[in-house]
């Protein structure tokens, strides 16, 4: 196809006044703003100052869902637990009120820029913050956490076979791991009209959907089952739920989705089309505005198991 559209171009644009220089510039450009690129996902070197303190300040449907984990997970007074991927500390806080002074909590994210504001914003004898990734978890020794959890994490891991095999290592026998992810079976609202948007042109001729780097890492449930299987864990458990909130405006969303993914919105489209690509975006989710607001679903599983 590439050859035909380059022979194409070349015999339909070389023309007595065009001279051979102009007619390679020419085809150099159609094939750059027609390649679909395959981008490395999950590039954590995006972030930024003001998309850390974004996301501090937006992250209100990730600490809801967190705090329901959290209460599910079990969480009690004395405990030592490990959130993984803690972003800017909010669930970090709240799980060290529960676990008091005879507990502990240690949160660990790969971002030093949200570690910062964590280790700014939240203090307490009975917290610690690292910078570190949940594929190694060497910082700490085997069997030291009674209960390790992932909220809105799990789905950036790259590596999900060594984050569990770490995660069993330091969980004491008997602790529980809790997490929750988008459930990749079921697209939330923001995935669906992306997809719309992208599948239009000038998008669909220069994106490859499968590489959008919102979902490229996510798991169904069954694949997250046995994930959890294949590692060891026991007593799984799995539940679908579905999160609904409204927005006051589409820019909200916008922001709150490029500050969680860390700068990776969009990244798998053109450089030249992502701007336009997100103003597209924001118009078709002013679509479901009603009385309260711009409606936002999103679908996502809790998975609870023990070692
Ligand atoms: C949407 S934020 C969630 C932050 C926090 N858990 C919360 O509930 O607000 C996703 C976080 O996952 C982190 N992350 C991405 N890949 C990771 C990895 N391999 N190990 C640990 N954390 C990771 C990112 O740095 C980011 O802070």
């Amino acid at each position: 196809m590439l050859i035909y559209i380059v022979s194409y171009i070349t015999r339909n644009i070389k023309q007595p006044e065009v001279n051979e220089h102009q007619t390679k510039i020419t085809i150099l450009i159609f094939l750059l703003q027609n390649k679909k690129e395959v981008i490395q996902v999950t590039n954590l070197k995006l972030d930024t100052p003001l998309l850390a303190e974004k996301y501090d300040e937006l992250s209100n449907i990730q600490f809801d869902n967190g705090s329901i984990l959290i209460e599910k997970l079990g969480i009690k007074e004395g405990d030592r637990v490990l959130d993984i991927g803690c972003g800017t500390g909010r669930l970090v806080r709240y799980v060290s009120n529960v676990v008091g002074s005879n507990g502990k909590v240690v949160g660990i994210d790969p971002l030093p820029l949200r570690i910062d504001i964590a280790r700014q914003k939240i203090k307490g004898e009975n917290i610690s913050f690292e910078v570190g990734v949940s594929e190694d978890l060497g910082l700490f020794e085997g069997s030291s956490f009674d209960l390790i959890y992932l909220n809105a994490v799990f789905h950036w891991v790259v590596n999900k076979e060594a984050t569990l095999t770490e995660i069993y290592r330091v969980l004491k026998p008997g602790g529980r791991i809790g997490i929750n992810t988008q459930a990749r079976e079921s697209p939330g609202c923001l995935k669906l009209t992306t997809d719309s948007v992208l599948s239009r042109q000038p998008y669909a001729k220069a994106v490859v959907s499968s590489e959008d780097p919102m979902i490229k890492h996510a798991v169904t449930s069954p694949e997250l089952k046995r994930l959890l299987e294949v590692s060891g864990f026991r007593n799984i458990s799995l539940e679908l739920r579905k999160t609904k909130r409204y927005y006051q405006n589409s820019g909200e969303i916008i922001d709150l989705v490029t500050s969680s993914s860390f700068g990776n919105y969009l990244i798998h489209v053109p450089v030249h089309l992502q701007e336009q690509a997100a103003f597209e975006i924001a118009t078709e989710l002013e679509k479901a505005r009603n009385e309260k607001g711009i409606e936002f679903i999103s679908n996502n599983v809790f998975a609870f198991a023990q070692k």
